[in-house]
């Protein structure tokens, strides 16, 4: 293999830099050209690559974002995109592929692979942590630190205020992250889309901390019941003497400088995805699961969705109140 093209897609996360600095290294080391592609799969329809140098990654492993830019391609989802964005790949003469994204860069990077001949290695980072065949995504672990930075100061003024806060974080599809940080910052109640909201309920435990010196409840974005000033404003009439807010932590989430679990995953991650395309032929993405570096089918993590442990769920309700 002589050149080996990179990209990353999708939303971004940190730790995205520190896979493609190890790529580009290990690439240069092996003797292999690595070329990489700006903005994902919406720069390969407008013919946006360049061969990167030792000196483009050298400076780049403490910085968020990702220096390749990102996009979510609509055009590549037509078969007029998807065409050009494989005669792009075949005029360059890039041999292999590597993905760095999340499960819809995954599906994306498969049916690419189909129609160029091109094998594809996908490197999981997300902050959503949300797909299958692997225990974590990188970007995750500096997303949580976020989140637990932000409700532990909205804990300074809800304690003050003696109110009860809904915060808001990412999640549109699932709840990882947000079960994640209400552990981490022991919140009163969670909610998250993978489990139907009861109001009623929500309301009870509300009532059952009042003696706490706040309240605090973490929501996915995509719960059932809304988004956090949806479901603010269906529990205010049942609480008649609380003062209540709502908070949304946003983007804040995916920025920022990478944790040093970030960096390291994906160091050893972007390492191993050019020693898997160089031995072998087959689309593959790296998991990494107990501790464990493992590889799979990039057709079987993109097969289903990967379901958070809902035990935690019960465990902020055992211990929130
Ligand atoms: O990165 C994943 C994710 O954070 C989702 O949880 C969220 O809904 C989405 O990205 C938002 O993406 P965008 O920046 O395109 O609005």
């Amino acid at each position: 293999m002589k050149k080996i093209g990179l990209i990353t897609s999708g939303g971004d996360a940190p730790g995205m830099n520190a896979v493609i600095r190890a790529i580009v290294k290990r690439s240069l080391k092996e003797g292999v050209v690595p070329f990489g592609i700006v903005q994902g799969f919406q720069g390969m329809i407008e013919n946006k690559g360049a061969e990167l140098s030792s000196h483009d990654v050298s400076d780049i492993i403490y910085r968020g974002g990702t220096i390749l830019r990102t996009a979510r391609s609509a055009q590549f989802k037509t078969e007029e995109g998807i065409n050009l964005a494989a005669d792009f790949l075949i005029e360059q003469a890039v041999e292999g592929l590597i993905v760095i994204g999340g499960d819809g860069t995954f599906k994306g990077a498969q049916e690419l692979s189909i129609l160029s001949k091109i094998p594809v290695v996908g490197v999981p980072a997300t902050i959503d942590n949300d797909i299958n065949e692997t225990d974590y995504t990188i970007g995750f672990d500096t997303a949580l630190n976020t989140i637990i930075e932000a409700v532990d100061k909205i804990r300074d003024t809800a304690n003050s205020h003696h109110r009860v806060f809904f915060v808001e974080v990412m999640g549109r599809d699932t709840g990882v992250l947000a079960l994640h940080g209400a552990i981490a910052c022991g919140a009163s109640s969670v909610l998250v889309p993978e489990e139907k909201t009861d109001i009623n309920k929500l309301v009870n435990r509300i009532k059952a901390s009042k003696e706490n010196e706040s309240t605090i409840i973490i929501v996915a974005e995509g719960d059932d019941a809304g988004n956090s000033l949806a479901i603010m404003k269906s529990v205010e009439p049942l609480l008649p003497g609380y003062e209540i807010r709502h908070t949304v932590l946003g983007h804040i989430q995916r920025g920022g400088a990478p944790s040093a679990k970030d960096r390291i995953i994906g160091t050893r991650m972007g390492d191993m995805a050019i020693e898997i395309l160089l031995n072998r032929a087959s689309n593959s993405m790296i998991g990494y699961t107990y501790d464990t570096f493992n590889v799979s089918p990039l057709s079987q993590a993109v097969s289903k969705n990967s379901l958070p442990n809902l035990e935690m769920l019960r465990l902020v309700e055992n211990l929130g109140n």
